[in-house]
């Protein structure tokens, strides 16, 4: 069931016979045992970082404060860490002492869950001391031991939890719950960028839906408290069937499982809260959310520490996920330079699952609408039309050797020849826009 790499069957004896323990442990057991293929192997071993350092020719001290060496092996680095009694104090402030044992059972105790506390070697075979494999069968997310410990050892261990859930499509354990809701205010300790890899791995799993756990426990309150005011949020318009968080969990699940297009989702509504109004048929309109929720999607990133490309494509995306241009050639090539074309074609991916995750009122139409607007999209991509300055028969250089003035004038200039070319695209070439620039630059 478990086959280990030849790599690290080679760790595994060699310390060994140097006379002490080691086993693969943790994420990369779990994985086997799910028939996943594992992201990396971790090791952990009775002998003490020093003695690691004599056993192996090449290591490299990565995290030797936690007892962690890494083993290089021809190119690949392999973790090995000593049996530990103590779980980090992961609030990157209050680095503690770690504290060895000589024993794989107590190391296995301080780890978060049940699925991620089983270790193999092929001498001894899968030590499962609190039956991790039971609750992979069961398919439960569960503390080892006391959950409340589990998580005042590392806060981050909540989300975590709820992270496994949405990626193994597993549950999570009712007094595993119940310790998140009643200790999720303790996740204002950990790191922002910490949370954000959470949330990243969460929002890219098979089960985007688990952000209602988030919001359930008490976790969003927390890292997110926007979403929370979306989950409280009504929309009583013939558009919607659902609050606007709920539409916005299924706007996530109804997009292709990449980070930016699943953060959109998350943030493409975020500021509808704010932008409510209801009008004297009791009607709700969210005049201005896009723009606005750009704004505060950014706030929110940046708070979340996203980089800044990150930032600036999500943000992209928000403050244009309502953008409806008339389905002609002028208004889609309009639209096209002002969002930008390097967000085509997935833009039409965040118009979809936004509309997927609307009531059925009128879906057909608003299906029909994104396949033609997308059609005309694909055909001014073909036709290689200009959208943007760069693309313009004549740059800044020539406008001065015509005799225009440096400063504003050149780039107010071009812009107007950018306009009119959106309109004409056949027009588009020296002489032609030499001519139409005649017609205003007299004036
Ligand atoms: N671990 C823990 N508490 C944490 C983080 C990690 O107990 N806050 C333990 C778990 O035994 C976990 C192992 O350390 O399996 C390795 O952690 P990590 O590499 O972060 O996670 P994986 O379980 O390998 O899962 P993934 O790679 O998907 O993050």
């Amino acid at each position: 069931m478990i086959v280990l790499p030849e790599k690290v069957k080679y760790i595994i004896e060699t310390l060994e016979e140097n006379g002490y323990e080691a086993y693969a442990v943790g994420g990369c057991v779990r994985d086997c045992i799910l028939g996943r293929t594992p992201m990396d192997w971790d090791i952990t071993t009775s002998a003490l970082p020093e003695q690691v350092k004599k056993v192996f020719h090449r290591t490299i001290d990565t995290g030797i404060e936690h007892g962690t060496v890494t083993v290089m092996l021809q190119k690949e680095g392999f973790e090995v860490t000593t049996y530990r009694v103590d779980g980090d104090y992961e609030d990157g402030r209050h680095p503690k002492e770690v504290t060895f044992t000589a024993s794989l059972i107590e190391d296995l105790k301080r780890r978060d869950f049940t699925i991620n506390a089983m270790a193999y070697n092929e001498r001894v075979g899968l030590v499962d001391e609190f039956d991790g494999r039971g609750d992979i069968e069961r398919k439960l997310i569960k503390c080892v031991g006391n959950a409340k410990e589990r998580f005042s050892e590392d806060a981050l261990r909540m989300m975590r939890a709820v992270r496994f859930a949405a990626q193994l499509g597993f549950e999570i354990d009712e007094d595993t719950k119940n310790a998140i809701k009643n200790m999720a205010d303790g996740l204002r300790r950990v790191s922002a960028e910490r949370i954000q890899v959470e949330l990243t791995k969460l929002l890219v799993s098979d089960h985007p839906e688990e952000l209602r756990t988030l919001y359930e426990t008490g976790l969003t309150k927390v890292m997110l408290p926007e979403f929370d005011l979306l989950m409280e949020t009504e929309q009583n318009t013939p558009h919607h069937c659902y609050n606007v968080g709920e539409h916005t969990i299924h706007a996530v699940c109804k997009i292709r499982a990449e980070k930016i297009l699943r953060l959109s989702m998350l943030l493409h509504d975020i500021s509808k809260p704010e932008c409510r109004t209801t009008d004297c048929d009791g009607r709700d309109h969210f005049k201005g959310h896009p723009a606005k929720g750009a704004k505060k999607a950014e706030e929110i990133l940046r708070r979340l520490k996203y980089d800044n490309d990150t930032i600036k494509k999500v943000t992209r995306y928000v403050k244009y996920h309502d953008d409806k241009p008339n389905a002609d050639k002028i208004s889609v090539r309009r639209t096209i330079s002002r969002i930008g074309e390097e967000y085509y074609p997935d833009i039409f991916e965040v118009f979809l699952a936004d509309r997927l995750a609307q009531s059925e009122y009128k879906r057909k139409e608003k299906l029909k609408y994104v396949e033609e607007y997308k059609k005309i999209y694909e055909e001014i991509m073909r036709e290689n039309d200009c959208l943007k300055i760069s693309d313009l028969a004549l740059n800044g250089n020539d406008l001065m050797g015509l005799g225009i003035q440096k400063g504003p004038k050149i780039g107010e200039t071009l812009k107007k020849l950018l306009d009119y070319v959106l309109e004409n695209p056949k027009k588009n070439t020296r002489e032609e826009l030499v001519d139409y620039m005649n017609t205003f630059l007299g004036e």
